[in-house]
């Protein structure tokens, strides 16, 4: 397998159930504490050795772009009142040897549509999709986990974990042969099924390391559920034709696309690196 520079973040969706905060703000720039909650996926690619960064933007997402600039202004003031550790956390955002890109969704219609949109843009190699919503606290970024997985097993990758039996319509949830103790070659892949038609209990988190042929299934996918042209589904036409294999990460998750998840992230990662 090719080297894995490039991360694609898609931050298009609209974040309705965090309505009213995200009616004019992008839910991904909701804080963890200190922190936007893109800061720490995009933390997470660049420790997995990215170099690229690829944002898939939609409507009211420039704070996404803004935060991830240079801010002269901030800059000097920080610097002329001897703010030093302040500056440093400002200026240190996006490392001098990572650039970022960004291209608009026209219309949010499903994740599988918004990575599609990075195709010009990662072209004919192996990629990261990071869902900055899944937070995942781990002494090995996952991303990092998922890299070196990809590369051993020479195919994509697709970070899973166990979940409750009541729990599979809320998830893409996988199914295959274990090839080792963390490591399932996916034969299957459905997005969200009722519990009675699982075929088990493994999840999709949101991190991938994709092939680019991933581009030419998503081309030919149809909306599925809710309506949208979804991820799992493109997956589910790639894995006829290619090794694709699901990764038990070592990790704790945060569902920060729900309240629940936002506020049990806030408190653990408040009390693990904050001391609050
Ligand atoms: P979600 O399913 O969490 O949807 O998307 P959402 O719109 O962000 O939030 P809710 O459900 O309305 O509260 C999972 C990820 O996929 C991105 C989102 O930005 C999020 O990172 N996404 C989803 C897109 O980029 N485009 C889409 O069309 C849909």
């Amino acid at each position: 397998m090719k080297p894995i520079r490039k991360a694609v973040f898609p931050v298009a969706g609209l974040g309705t159930r965090f309505l009213p905060a995200t009616k004019a703000m992008p839910k991904e720039m909701l804080p963890i504490v200190d922190k936007p909650l893109i800061q720490y996926a995009v933390e997470e690619a660049i420790a997995a050795g990215v170099t690229e960064l690829i944002f898939i933007t939609g409507r009211n997402k420039r704070a996404i772009e803004d935060h991830f600039d240079r801010a002269p202004e901030l800059e000097y003031e920080l610097t002329a009142k001897n703010k030093h550790e302040l500056l440093r956390c400002v200026q240190d955002v996006i490392p001098r040897h990572v650039s970022c890109i960004y291209t608009r969704q026209p219309a949010a219609l499903g994740l599988g549509h918004a990575v599609l949109c990075a195709a010009p843009i990662v072209g004919n190699e192996p990629f990261l999709v990071l869902l900055a919503d899944d937070l995942i606290d781990a002494s090995t970024p996952v991303a990092r986990q998922l890299v070196e997985a990809a590369h051993q097993h020479n195919g994509s990758i697709i970070a899973i974990q166990q979940v409750a039996p009541e729990e599979t319509n809320k998830y893409g949830i996988i199914a295959g042969k274990m090839v080792n103790a963390s490591t399932t070659h996916v034969t299957q892949i459905v997005e969200k099924p009722a519990p009675a038609d699982a075929p088990s209990t493994q999840a999709v988190v949101g991190r991938y390391v994709l092939e680019p042929e991933i581009f030419e299934h998503l081309r030919r996918t149809q909306a599925g559920v809710g309506g949208e042209i979804q991820l799992t589904d493109g997956i589910s036409s790639l894995l006829q034709n290619q090794n694709v294999y699901g990764y038990q990460y070592e990790g704790t998750r945060y569902d920060c696309g729900s309240k629940a998840g936002f506020f049990h992230a806030t408190l653990e990662i408040g009390r693990k690196y904050h001391g609050l």
